[in-house]
């Protein structure tokens, strides 16, 4: 399960702007900075095929990448990025959600979490919010490559998702499948691919 082929379809802001050509889709989603276009480039080997900013708030529409002219990667906005204009923001929540609820040919979504901080509340919600609508989703782990710090609470990326874990069982039947990956050493790369190929051929 490798990328032979990247390339970029179009950018939309509404649901009914987004390719018409049925192939399934996973979408990158999760909050701002947490590196969904960095793991975009990671999974396709390129280094700048998403652009990617220390400054959050750098993607702002539903990026169609098609890949071996047979599946989409669907990167989005972040949420969460507190210093957008509320309006800004409202526009965001309707749209990505409209898109969620409504996207016949999505998959799964792939929900980004910063495995190197502990739980931020607003990830919880999100998450809280997948499971109500029964969207079907995998959970990614980003930034495994982070070591612990002091002003972090000191957790190691494994003890951050385990604590992730536990306190999003309560919205799920089943436990959602996790993986742990890095854009800095490709860590989960193969295991995405993996996992994605198997989603599509179900
Ligand atoms: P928005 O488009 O603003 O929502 O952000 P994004 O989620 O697309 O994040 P982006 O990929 O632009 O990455 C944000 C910052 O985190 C950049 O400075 C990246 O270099 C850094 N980053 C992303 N992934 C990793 C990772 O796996 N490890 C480390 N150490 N840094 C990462
Ligand atoms: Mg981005």
């Amino acid at each position: 399960a490798q990328v032979t082929t990247a390339e970029f379809v179009k950018s939309s802001v509404r649901t009914e702007d987004c390719p018409a050509d049925g192939i399934p889709e996973f979408a990158l989603v999760g909050r701002s900075n947490v590196g969904k276009s960095s793991l975009l480039n990671s999974l396709v080997r390129r280094k700048r095929l998403a652009l990617t900013s220390k400054k959050p708030g750098k993607t702002q529409c539903i990026n169609h990448f098609r890949i071996n002219d047979s599946w989409y990667l669907v990167d989005l906005p972040g949420y969460g990025y507190a210093a957008a204009p509320h309006e800004v923001r409202t526009n965001w929540e309707k749209f990505t959600k409209d898109y969620f609820l409504n996207r016949e040919t999505l998959v799964s979504v792939l929900l980004l979490i910063d495995a190197s901080i502990p739980a931020k509340k607003i990830d919880l919600e999100y998450a809280s919010w997948l499971g109500q609508n029964q969207i079907p989703m995998t959970l990614i782990f980003t930034k495994c490559d982070k070591r612990k710090k002091k002003r972090n609470g000191g957790k190691r990326p494994e003890e951050n998702v385990e604590d992730f874990q536990n306190l999003i069982r309560e919205f799920f039947q089943a436990a959602p499948p996790w993986i742990m990956t890095s854009s800095v050493t490709n860590q989960g790369r193969d295991e995405i691919l993996l996992h994605i190929a198997q989603l599509r051929n179900y």
